[in-house]
């Protein structure tokens, strides 16, 4: 399926989220990433900002709402000033699950609002190990002794009623999930944009070798949107 202009219904189609059994030992895993034509998921200011658009806008915003939490490592948060998460239109606040070996949740989550206007935001978490001193007022799930261990992670994410999990990245939290294959999808935006050298600014932080299958894609605005099955035979 390649779609060019699609309607929300067509978008919604294109990334519903499989149900997955009662009983499997994780959610349905899905990371998405925007980058420019030169293949930089940052640019000139070091974050994504400088590169996303309206027509991503639209889409990782429907991502949101697809997933029950969104999992990001603790240097986006930094570095891109995330905080509790807001509810979509019509649906809930999915919680935001921040993964950091260091054990600090970052203070734009601890500052973020709980509620917008009287409506809550989505809790915030911090995945991370038993080595790391525990912070106060910040809700811990703690994955592993010496480092944050993803299946582990994961398992605990779907005994916490996760089905639909999203990671926004980055790089190192993503090349830690395709490596111990745990990502189902990879949703790629291509922005109409060549930024040239902004430094390191890849999408993996190390080579892997990850069988990819095209499940489908839409342009909007000349903005593309590739959706990647990995590791698709299992
Ligand atoms: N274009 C896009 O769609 C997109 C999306 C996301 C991010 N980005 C960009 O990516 C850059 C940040 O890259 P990054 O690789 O530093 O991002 P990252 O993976 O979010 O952050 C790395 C930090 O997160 C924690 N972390 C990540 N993986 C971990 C793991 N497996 N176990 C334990 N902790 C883990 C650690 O935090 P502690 O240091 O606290 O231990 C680590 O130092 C920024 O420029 C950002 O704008 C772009």
């Amino acid at each position: 399926m390649f779609l060019t202009d699609p309607t929300d219904d067509d978008l919604h189609t294109l990334y519903a989220v499989p149900t997955s059994s009662e009983d499997a030992e994780r959610p349905f895993v899905r990371a998405n990433f925007i980058m420019t034509v030169d293949g930089r998921i940052a640019g000139p200011d070091g974050t994504s900002s400088s590169i996303n658009n309206p027509a991503d806008k639209r889409v990782f915003d429907l991502l949101r709402s697809l997933a029950d939490t969104v999992l990001v490592g603790a240097g986006t948060v930094r570095g891109e000033g995330y905080g509790r998460l807001e509810a979509p239109p019509a649906g809930r606040a999915p919680e935001l699950v921040v993964v950091s070996n260091s054990g600090r949740m970052p203070d734009s989550v601890l500052e973020s609002p709980t509620h917008d206007g009287g409506v809550p935001r989505g809790r915030a978490v911090l995945a991370t190990r038993a080595a790391a001193p525990p912070q106060d007022g910040v809700e811990r799930l703690v994955c592993g002794d010496d480092e944050v261990d993803a299946v582990r992670l994961l398992r605990a994410l779907r005994d916490r009623g996760a089905r639909s999990v999203l990671c926004e990245g980055g790089p190192s939290l993503l090349t830690t999930l395709l490596d111990a294959g745990l990502v189902d999808e990879l949703a790629l935006t291509t922005a109409p944009m060549i930024v040239g050298d902004v430094g390191d600014a890849s999408l993996t932080t190390a080579p892997l070798d990850v069988p990819m299958r095209w499940r489908g894609g839409a342009v909007i605005d000349g903005t593309v949107f590739a959706l990647w099955g990995v590791n698709p035979d299992g």
